[in-house]
């Protein structure tokens, strides 16, 4: 009995020997569709080739796609468990044609597969074609051999898939399977339909239309081939089971939950076990592919799905959180036809534990609650909304958890009463929040949140995505449509950019719709709306298009290198400085990053050279970065650093990266650094290149702010200052190592010739001065031997020793000197100890300066200085000088 991993593999070896690609899977959220919340079949990867719009260099190919129908258009949640082919994750296996073989190739393959491969009865199988393709029908009858009777022409939708009200579409063919007279139902297109003889096993799609919003449809220009099988299906008519839930993988993960639960696999427990199975995959593939519980969108639907199954586990009287001990299960099973499974499952494990503990804590109480409201009710009465709401709202209950536990007892929710409740508390809510003094100009974010909902950010995996306009605003006005030259905020229900917070700066990049295209200049967020700052740059963009955005890589890749090096630093200077280091505020940018931290005095150069040497270290380790969700106080206990001043919900992001060797920090001693951040990282730690520390200085008070560069930004920088060196070294005519003992001997030399330049220049003053005429003369004047001159070429600093060597060499009297440089005038004036009780040089002094255009003059009565700019009327000041002597 082949397995449903046999089953697989003989499938996509088949197309693979007929020349298909066989593809990946691509991830559970669509990263190019974004009307769909989850891939809900195998095309979706592909939607863009069907129309042309993207090529790829192969023309044929075959995945197994995961699945996951809970939640937007195809719902299958609540179905779960209680029927024998409703999954919300299951594997479609698909072969796809872009515009290579069309009909008359793809029902051959289809046939061969099923009768020659999987060796399936020939006379079981019956078709259905789309009542208008008699090619389709034709090709059966030739190729299959089928008789008229068995190929059944049927006229609805049913036989024309479209994979949304817009988008690639066409006629299908559907292959059936028949289980038998001994099982009720009728043929497809019969009255008992619905019946479970006649199983549906096989799509087979003949793409060649698209269709648009006003309804209309064009044919495409190429013919193409998708279709879809359930390989649950495949393998319970493989297996000879008519439930999907028989299948050895799904049983493997039944029995798995009734190993752990103490039940019996098929006893009363046998709906728990089957849901259990089911959320079991659904979540932990969702977890894998990078959502995480929220109370929003998709993460929302993961903690619905989550949560049900929790619930049935509590019903089987699980103590214990147990879904996270079934992920080794599943990873067996699965592990190895979807590796990411296996690289998640920690992460997987961790988030489904934290989740269970936590809901557990309501959970009990929440159900007991439910009990005593059904108690007091009429038998037939459904649930009050307001109960139902209060369930929600304190008890952490998702509606369909309610209804799910009121089904097994045959009772209903007022669904309206409960929507009533939630919009009650909504403007609630809203009432608060306008009273709160926020920004007018906000409202606008807040309205658009409650409308149109608010944008799941997808820049953790990816750069490019498509997401919808969701709305269009000018001037803090909505508007319908921009044109070409208009700036605009555009919002968008889903975006790779990455809006500013925590001090990383907001993407930029481009958008481009069916009909223009905008330049994405900055991106911020308000109330969960992420608005891309925008000018249209080509024709016109409109609210409700979809587009395709893309983030300036190398920008978003400079930001994370920074981001990455930041979270370096900062535990780099708690390890040189101390536990005291806190962050105090960061910016990352993509040409530089900048860190402030709690810290009182400069860091010393050995100081700052360690913490540079200790990021490099840990960059060129190359270690993977980790992220992961937890609660605030779970990170906390794992020695996680808080960043300043932000608020932290119920799940925090932690980014953990640096390996140690079991001595360092972190609950495990292992890890270097980890801290609690919503920005993006580098994947591994050598993306961030190098790292090099170019600024140091206070901030504020007890506050120091490191700048920094990384990568080629600290190359350019690093090389740049090896330039100047080089140039350095050529004009001293030595090597470079040699440059700062050079410049340094420089310095000494220069200070000492300053030296001799000075006592030279004193020595030319008293001989009389260069080009001064003969010594100077000494006269008498009002009794008093003065001696005055006007000196070229010496400073006013020196003129104090010049005058005391005149004063030494006079024995008494009184010396006035000028200093001429460049036409401005020092004077200073000296008088020998036993004259100053008659003549004061301050006197002196105050005689000359307004002569030579200055003011004032001071010091003490045997010496004093003062200056003025008009060094050319000296004669007339030492006249004024001479004035004072003579009384
Ligand atoms: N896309 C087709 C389906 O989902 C094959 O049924």
């Amino acid at each position: 009995m082949p397995t449903l991993n046999d089953i697989r593999s003989t499938f996509l070896n088949f197309f693979e020997k007929n020349d298909h690609q066989i593809v990946d899977s691509s991830p559970l959220v669509p990263r190019n569709d974004p009307t769909l919340m989850f891939t809900n079949s195998g095309m979706v990867q592909f939607k863009n080739l069907f129309t042309g719009v993207e090529h790829r260099d192969y023309s044929r190919a075959a995945t197994s796609q995961k699945c996951v129908r809970a939640g937007g258009k195809h719902n299958d949640l609540d179905n779960v468990g209680y029927t024998a082919r409703h999954h919300t994750f299951f594997e479609m296996l698909g072969n796809f044609s872009f515009g290579d073989y069309f009909k008359e190739q793809a029902i051959p393959y289809a046939w061969d597969l099923l009768t020659k491969d999987f060796g399936i009865d020939k006379s079981k199988l019956l078709v259905t074609v789309y009542h208008t393709d008699d090619e389709a029908a034709d090709i059966w009858k030739k190729y299959a051999g089928l008789p008229e009777e068995r190929i059944i022409r049927i006229a609805t939708d049913d036989n024309f898939w479209s994979m949304g009200a817009t988008g690639p579409c066409g006629p299908c063919t559907e292959i059936f399977y028949d289980h038998g007279p001994e099982i009720w139902g009728g043929p497809p297109g019969s009255p008992e339909e619905d019946g479970d003889r006649f199983i549906e096993i096989w799509n087979l799609v003949f793409m060649q239309n698209e269709r648009f919003e006003d309804g209309t449809q064009r044919d495409l220009d190429m013919q193409s081939i998708d279709t879809g099988m359930g390989l649950e299906r495949i393998g319970a008519l493989l297996q000879g089971k008519h439930d999907n839930y028989d299948t050895d993988l799904l049983r493997a993960l039944i029995e798995a939950s009734a190993n752990i639960t103490d039940g019996a696999p098929d006893g009363p427990g046998n709906v728990h076990h089957r849901v259990i199975a089911d959320h079991l995959r659904s979540t932990s593939f969702l977890i894998a592919d990078g959502v995480m519980p929220s109370n929003e969108g998709r993460g929302y639907v993961l903690r619905r799905i989550m949560r049900r199954a929790m619930r049935h586990a509590h019903q089987l009287g699980a103590g214990d959180p147990v879904m996270h001990r079934l992920v080794p299960s599943l990873v067996a099973q699965m592990g190895q036809a979807y590796p990411e499974l296996g690289r998640a499952q920690a992460l997987i494990e961790e988030t489904l534990k934290l989740e269970e503990t936590r809901f557990r804590q309501t959970l009990d109480r929440g159900l007991r609650l439910l009990d005593d409201e059904l108690d007091k009710l009429a038998s037939d009465a459904p649930l009050p909304g307001e109960t139902a709401f209060k369930l929600y709202d304190t008890f952490g209950f998702p509606l369909d958890l309610t209804q799910d536990a009121l089904r097994e007892k045959g009772r209903s929710v007022d669904v309206a009463g409960f929507d009533a409740a939630m919009s009650e508390q909504k403007a609630k809510a809203r009432a608060a929040w306008s009273g709160s003094g926020e920004a007018a100009d906000a409202t606008i974010w807040y309205d658009i949140a409650e409308d149109k909902g608010t944008t799941d950010f997808l820049g953790y995996d990816t750069e490019r995505a498509e997401g919808q306009i969701t709305a269009l605003v000018r001037d803090a006005q909505r508007i319908e449509a921009a044109s070409q030259g208009e700036e605009v905020q555009i919002v968008l229900n889903q975006t790779p950019f990455y809006a500013e917070s925590g001090g990383q700066v907001g993407d930029t990049g481009v958008l481009r719709t069916e009909g223009g295209a905008a330049r994405i200049t900055d991106t911020r967020k308000v109330a969960g709306v992420f608005l891309h700052v925008a000018e249209v740059t080509e024709g016109r963009i409109a609210a409700g298009e979809a587009a395709q955005l893309e983030v300036d890589h190398a920008r978003r890749a400079a930001i994370r290198a920074n981001h990455s090096a930041t979270h370096l630093l900062h535990e780099a200077l708690r390890e040189a400085l101390g536990d005291h280091v806190a962050q105090r505020g960061s910016l990352n940018a993509p040409d530089r990053l900048r860190f402030d931290f709690s810290h009182a005095k400069a860091l010393s150069a050995e100081e700052l050279e360690r913490v540079e040497a200790d990021v490099n270290g840990f960059i060129r380790q190359n270690a993977a970065v980790d992220t992961r969700i937890m609660t605030p106080d779970d990170a906390r206990a794992l020695g996680a650093q808080a960043l300043f001043g932000e608020k932290y919900g119920d799940e925090v992001r932690v980014v953990s990266m640096g390996k140690l060797d079991g001595s360092g920090k972190g609950s495990d001693g292992r890890t270097y650094s980890i801290e609690l951040c919503g920005g993006t990282h580098v994947r591994q730690t050598g993306d961030i290149g190098v790292f090099v520390v170019t600024g140091d200085q206070a901030s504020s008070a007890g506050v120091r702010r490191i700048e920094a560069l990384t990568g080629e930004a600290a190359r350019q920088y690093l090389s740049a200052q090896a330039h100047r060196v080089d140039a350095l070294a050529a004009e001293l005519k030595a090597r470079p190592d040699d440059v700062v003992t050079r410049v340094k001997a420089l310095m000494d030399e220069r200070k000492q010739l300053a030296n001799e330049v000075a006592q030279l220049r004193r020595e030319l003053a008293m001989a009389g001065g260069a080009g001064q005429g003969d010594g100077p003369e000494v006269r008498e004047i009002g009794g008093v031997p003065f001696l005055a001159q006007v000196l070229r070429g010496v400073s006013g600093k020196d003129l104090p020793a010049i005058i005391d060597e005149h004063k030494a060499r006079m024995g008494s009297g009184a010396v006035l000197l000028i200093a001429d440089a460049d036409g401005k005038a020092a004077v200073a004036a000296g008088v020998t100890q036993d004259l100053t009780g008659r003549v004061s040089a301050v006197d002196l002094v105050r005689a000359a300066v307004p002569v030579l255009g200055g003011k004032g003059g001071g010091g003490r009565p045997d010496m004093a200085q003062g200056g003025g700019p008009d060094a050319g009327n000296a004669e007339a000041a030492i006249k004024a000088a001479e004035q004072i002597l003579e009384g």
